[in-house]
């Protein structure tokens, strides 16, 4: 029985394509993929399988939960757990990797080790400029070797975050890049060598090579979104659904709720079982536009939770039967999540993250 409404198709092929210019641009650096946010969207097992079978060696994710995901998905590589500091007993129980941000958290993580007797790798998070976690410079040079005397622990990586790499002015991050190296060179005098230093995300991988390090760390732009114009990225999702219903309609009538979208002539208005509860969003209203047979159909009034309707006026042929398109082409025609990003005044992490549960993840 076929229940779906609305697809997310996921090209497996252009998520290689980008993992290839990642490798392109960063040589034989180790990839720690983030496959966060259920891999941006786009279904974190599959995505994070695909990425292994292609020689990436080390996950990001944000929380323990994301990393249990995947370890209950048979997926044995080091995964290392961005952002928690409460899910203590979950790093050793199921093998995870913790940054650590603070010395409370840090011996938290070793009492939790010790009790189940294993030596917990971590990651120690720099913050360099970023203003969001992480140890300062002077902070560093004192809590890091603290961190590395802790007996359950083994501190595996040195990690720092950018704050606005993918900027053309790059003053701050060549700024920052020179304070994680002073940082490291400092912890090397007191004896102290990381095997994997990293720093660059997505837009640092295409425009900082002196942020590489040994390892790196792209979201974005393995999912075919970021910076750096002329470059091949590939959307790797696309986003389809139906119409429901189609409605010819005279001159001055009003479409969805509170009445924003008046006909301005004789219309065919179409209902699309796809709203702002399936990361549609109701930004869009009077503002988005769709692709149903081959044309371009604006959003007509509100987006609502499950649906939202499009002017198809002089589009032949709309019917149940044909396909719309929010993200992706068709022909010459094409919407990326960056032109929605750009409609709402977002940027395409949020338009790809936001897309729902009731959007059914197919892979090609
Ligand atoms: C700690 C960390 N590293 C790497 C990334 C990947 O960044 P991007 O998606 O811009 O490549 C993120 C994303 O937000 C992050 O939070």
């Amino acid at each position: 029985m076929k229940l779906q409404r609305a697809v997310a198709e996921i090209s497996l092929g252009n998520l290689s394509s980008n993992l290839q210019l990642v490798r392109k641009k960063t040589g034989n650096k180790n990839i720690l993929a983030v496959v966060k946010a259920d891999a941006y969207g786009h279904g974190a097992v599959t995505i994070s399988r695909h990425l292994l079978k292609n020689g990436v060696k080390m996950l990001g994710v944000a929380c323990a939960a994301e990393g249990i995901e995947l370890r209950n998905a048979g997926i044995t590589v080091p995964i290392i757990v961005f952002f928690d500091t409460r899910n203590i007993e979950a790093f050793a129980e199921y093998n995870l990797t913790p940054v650590v941000f603070d010395l409370n958290t840090a011996k938290k993580i070793s009492k939790a080790a010790s009790g189940s007797k294993k030596l917990i790798p971590v990651h120690v998070k720099i913050d360099t400029g970023m203003g969001r976690v992480g140890f300062n410079h002077e902070e560093a040079l004192t809590a890091v070797p603290e961190i590395a005397s802790y007996e359950n622990l083994r501190i595996e990586g040195i990690m720092s975050h950018f704050s606005d790499a993918d900027l053309k002015n790059k003053n701050f991050a060549r700024r920052q890049i020179k304070s994680f190296n002073r940082i490291l060179s400092e912890l090397k005098y007191a004896g102290l060598s990381f095997k994997y230093i990293h720093m660059a995300n997505s837009a640092a991988v295409m425009t900082l090579p002196e942020a590489h390090f040994n390892t790196v760390r792209p979201g974005i732009m393995l999912y075919g979104y970021g910076c750096c114009e002329g470059e091949k990225l590939k959307p790797v999702m696309s986003v389809k659904s139906g119409v429901l219903f189609v409605k010819h309609v005279p001159e001055g009538t009003p479409i969805s709720y509170c009445r924003t979208f008046v006909t301005k002539r004789r219309s065919a208005i179409a209902t699309i079982a796809l709203g702002y509860a399936d990361g549609y969003d109701r930004r869009l209203s009077n503002k988005g536009r769709v692709i149903i047979n081959g044309k371009f159909a604006p959003v007509a009034g509100r987006v609502c939770m499950d649906t939202f309707m499009a002017d198809v006026t002089g589009i032949p042929n709309v019917s149940g039967e044909s396909e719309v398109i929010l993200i992706g082409s068709k022909g010459s025609r094409k919407i990326t999540a960056q032109d929605i990003a750009d409609d709402i005044g977002t940027i395409p992490y949020e338009v790809l993250t936001s897309i729902g549960k009731r959007v059914e993840r197919v892979y090609k």
